[in-house]
């Protein structure tokens, strides 16, 4: 986050605009902080989705750790926080550009030859489908007849309505009429899940209505291996909540890294823009996590939240440029990157801010 403001700050006076940002707790913080001031104890505070409903823009970090890691019923979790967020401010729609940097086309796990055209929009909803349903868990009733027996019982609802589905489909639409060629590939289950029908019967018929877009159905299961084996054959991937999750960390691999995917959720009202990645517990604290994913957020955040394009270039075109140069945070460094490339977070915050210009 620290890295995201300073090129944020750059922006402003690159750009001779003075951003008015304020500082909330969301997550395990706002959890420790609110339990020390003797409230109760929550992911988020309301003063925290005051600030966010009353701002042109919220810029998000990552909520987690392994302090917070509770599975105990009634325990307030970091995710709750995120979730709610997103619930409150109506982030319907959650839009992860894969965008693959050529200087990175080595960092990819992919070999550089399935990487050729590779550029897609994954629009993912948001705030529906398993993540929001209801959840039970209790005793099982002692012989029921259930396969597997008695014992501990849990359930995860997984609910869409034809307008929830409806509003996050036109707007993948919409997108892919905006630009020439554009293909829609809509992502479901329909083989297996009821919600997946209800899915590919609403995209076919949105899909209708745009009959510039080529479109197509994919199961989920042939998406993912399809990702890997031929990613070049997507351009907007629409898809629900829980299978969008997956498939963007998976996508995020042809960058290279987690650490370079970036996301825009909009809706109603105030937009929140926040790296796809979460807190990397593993790696906290050591000064190495590649902060390009919060920069480009910074980037998504100007596009679509204050309707700054040409900071938003600036900021694209800052970080194309430090790839550019050769500098590498650890997780996108490869052989070949000489041990003196290779920064840590702060160090590649500052080689972002100082190649912001007009
Ligand atoms: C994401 C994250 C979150 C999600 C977690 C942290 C709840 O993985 O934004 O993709 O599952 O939506
Ligand atoms: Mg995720």
């Amino acid at each position: 986050m620290a890295e995201g403001k300073k090129v944020l700050a750059a922006v402003g006076e690159a750009f001779g605009v003075a951003f008015d940002c304020t500082d909330h707790l969301i997550g395990g913080c706002a959890i420790d902080a609110t339990r020390a001031a003797g409230r109760e104890a929550t992911a988020l505070p309301d003063e925290t989705l005051a600030a966010a409903r009353a701002s042109d823009a919220v810029l998000l970090a990552a909520v987690g750790g392994p302090k917070w890691d509770t599975t105990e019923p009634g325990e307030p979790r970091p995710e709750q926080g995120l979730l709610a967020i997103r619930k409150q401010l109506g982030l319907h729609i959650n839009l992860r550009p894969v965008h693959i940097y050529p200087a990175l086309a080595a960092a990819s796990p992919l070999r550089p030859d399935l990487l050729g055209g590779v550029g897609m929009l994954i629009v993912r909803e948001l705030t529906g489908g398993l993540y929001f349903g209801e959840r039970e868990r209790r005793d099982g009733v002692p012989g029921a007849a259930m396969d597997g027996g008695p014992g501990i019982y849990c359930s995860d609802k997984c609910e869409y309505t034809e307008g929830e589905i409806e509003r996050v489909v036109r707007y993948a639409y919409d997108v892919a009429a905006r630009h020439d060629g554009g293909r829609v590939t809509s992502v479901d289950k329909a083989n297996v899940l009821e919600c997946s029908r209800l899915w590919r019967a609403i995209a076919h018929r949105v899909g209708a209505e745009y009959p510039s877009v080529a479109s197509n159905d994919m199961l989920v299961d042939n998406c993912a291996m399809q990702l890997v084996a031929n990613p070049g054959q997507f351009d907007v991937l629409v898809t629900e909540n829980t299978f969008g999750d997956i498939l963007s960390d998976e996508a995020s691999m042809l960058t290279g890294s987690l650490g370079m995917l970036a996301s825009a959720s909009i809706g109603e009202g105030t937009a929140l823009f926040e790296p796809s990645h979460g807190s990397a517990p593993d790696i906290a604290g050591r000064g190495i996590a590649n902060p390009l994913a919060q920069i480009l957020s910074v980037g998504m955040l100007l596009r679509y939240g204050l309707q700054m394009d040409d900071a938003a270039d600036a900021v694209d075109a800052a970080v194309e440029a430090v790839l550019d140069d050769g500098w590498r945070t650890v997780d996108i460094a490869d052989e070949d990157t000489p041990a003196d490339h290779i920064l840590g977070t702060v160090a590649m915050g500052d080689e972002v801010a100082r190649r912001i210009g007009r």
